[in-house]
């Protein structure tokens, strides 16, 4: 196995652990805004990821939501987002992750998500497919938009400024439905493996997607930005498919950020 992989995968599972315990005992919630919570257990897997990367790779770069950072860029760097569906987790509903994702100048070449509760872990690595608990996932083969079931998921910061209401009744008309489940990592990994056809997000940070993006392409799908360019870590909007709808629910959503742009 990719000697990456081996160490984010017994990295994550160290980190689910600790989600794991927390998720069945009373929260220790602060606000980082209006409704962005961070827990305990945000941090406690922040630190515990970070220092298992900082022993095995001390001289690779990492970018983590919680705040570690280190300086200057290096060739590697990891991605990491501790707990990534915090909102979730917080309430007790069973739907969050850690997430972890390599990137080698700039392109994600290793990712690793688990959802501890469901015991699911997703697995990529560049070039060598896409795993869900080593089997081989797909995505979809849903050809119409008409056919598919889509999700999105809405910023904690800024909601109030968020246009994505529009999209969301949009795709509810034009689609089986919307799905809103809270976790952008699980959100891309359900696309990967086919439960959804399509993810769309605005504002989305590098450790939200890293590792996502990476078991999309590798599933067969397709990770580029709202008007069809490539996808760049960390850039303002994301759309991920099955491929097959890419092009119908991009030239939709090209219509309404039209319509949004004339109403602002
Ligand atoms: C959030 C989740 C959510 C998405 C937000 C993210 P967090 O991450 O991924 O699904 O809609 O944009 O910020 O705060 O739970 O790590
Ligand atoms: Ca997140
Ligand atoms: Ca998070």
């Amino acid at each position: 196995m990719n000697d990456f992989l081996k160490v984010a995968i017994e990295i994550a599972r160290e980190a689910g652990a600790i989600l794991r315990d927390g998720f069945d005992r009373p929260k220790k919630i602060t606000y980082k805004g209006e409704v962005d919570l961070v827990t305990e257990s945000d941090r406690r897997s922040e630190e515990l990821v970070v220092a298992r990367i900082q022993k095995q790779f001390p001289d690779h770069g990492i970018v983590a939501e919680e705040g570690a950072r280190t300086a200057g860029c290096t060739k590697y760097c990891w991605h990491v987002d501790p707990l990534d569906g915090t909102t979730n987790f917080a309430h007790g509903y069973p739907c969050f992750a850690v997430s972890i994702g390599l990137v080698e100048d700039g392109e994600p070449i290793v990712g690793v998500v688990l959802n501890p509760v469901a015991n699911e872990l997703f697995t990529a690595v560049r070039g060598e497919g896409a795993f869900l608990n080593e089997h081989r996932i797909r995505v979809s083969p849903v050809e119409k938009l008409a056919h598919s079931l889509v999700a999105t998921g809405f910023p904690t910061h800024l909601r109030k400024k968020s246009s994505n209401m529009e999209y969301y009744w949009q795709f509810t008309l034009r689609t089986h439905g919307v799905r809103r489940d809270g976790s952008a990592a699980l959100d891309l990994c359900s696309v990967a493996c086919g439960r959804f056809d399509a993810y769309w997000e605005f504002g989305l940070s590098s450790w939200d997607t890293a590792a996502g993006v990476l078991l999309v392409k590798e599933a067969g799908g397709m990770v580029t930005d709202l008007a069809g360019q490539p996808y760049r870590l960390g850039g303002p909007s994301l759309i991920a498919t099955n491929g097959h709808i890419h092009g119908e629910l991009q030239e939709v959503a090209g219509g309404i950020a039209e319509r949004v742009a004339k109403d602002e």
